[in-house]
């Protein structure tokens, strides 16, 4: 009997822990640059203002054209779009303004690049931020944040994990899962 009790418990728990993963994750398997693309701009569709998205993964692994589908999502012109490498970030006009950047070639967080950084967090309030490379600054995000992390199966094979941090991005990837 207390045996059985037990197992109800753990199973109770177990319900618990599922639901709230299926709030704040989600897995999506990539097979080709058009379908990266398309599940970007289907979240673009869908972002609302103050969104900030930490893209991370291995060179290659498809940050920018994930990007490019998220703003194409909001609205953006393809073509404007682009690896903001040189200049760190690039600014867009969709249905929300979108700040594109990228800490590629960023080496150290100095205080100079921390107000900067600090600078476009607040102006995200009401717009979204794509940030490539989001692992060389993630102290400086705050709690509310989606982390996109991108592994490479093979050639054209990539996986997908979406995380959701904080509160915000709970219906989002519900709203993922329920389609
Ligand atoms: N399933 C896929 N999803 C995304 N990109 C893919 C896929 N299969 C092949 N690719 C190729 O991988 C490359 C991804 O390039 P992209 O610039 O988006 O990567 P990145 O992560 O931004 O790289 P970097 O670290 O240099 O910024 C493109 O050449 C694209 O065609
Ligand atoms: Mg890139």
């Amino acid at each position: 009997m207390i045996y059985y009790r037990q197992e109800e418990k753990t199973t109770y728990h177990k319900t618990m822990l599922d639901s709230l993963d299926i709030q704040q994750r989600y897995g999506f398997l990539s097979s080709s640059p058009a379908s990266t693309f398309s599940f970007g701009k289907r979240i673009g569709k869908k972002l609302k203002a103050g969104s900030i998205i930490a893209l991370i993964g291995e060179l290659g692994c498809g940050k920018t054209l994930f990007t490019k589908g998220i703003c194409v999502g909001l609205g953006v012109p393809e073509r404007q779009v682009n690896s903001p490498t040189f200049a760190f970030v690039n600014e867009y006009q969709g249905r929300l303004p979108v700040f594109h950047i990228d800490l590629y070639r960023l080496n150290t967080i100095d205080e100079e690049f921390e107000i900067g950084m600090l600078d476009y967090l607040a102006k995200a309030n009401s717009g979204v931020i794509a940030l490539e490379w989001a692992e060389k600054a993630l102290a400086l995000l705050p709690d509310d944040h989606l982390q996109v992390h991108f592994e490479v199966l093979s050639a054209r094979k990539r996986r997908l994990k979406l995380i959701g941090f904080g509160e915000k991005f709970g219906s989002l990837l519900g709203e993922l899962g329920g389609q």
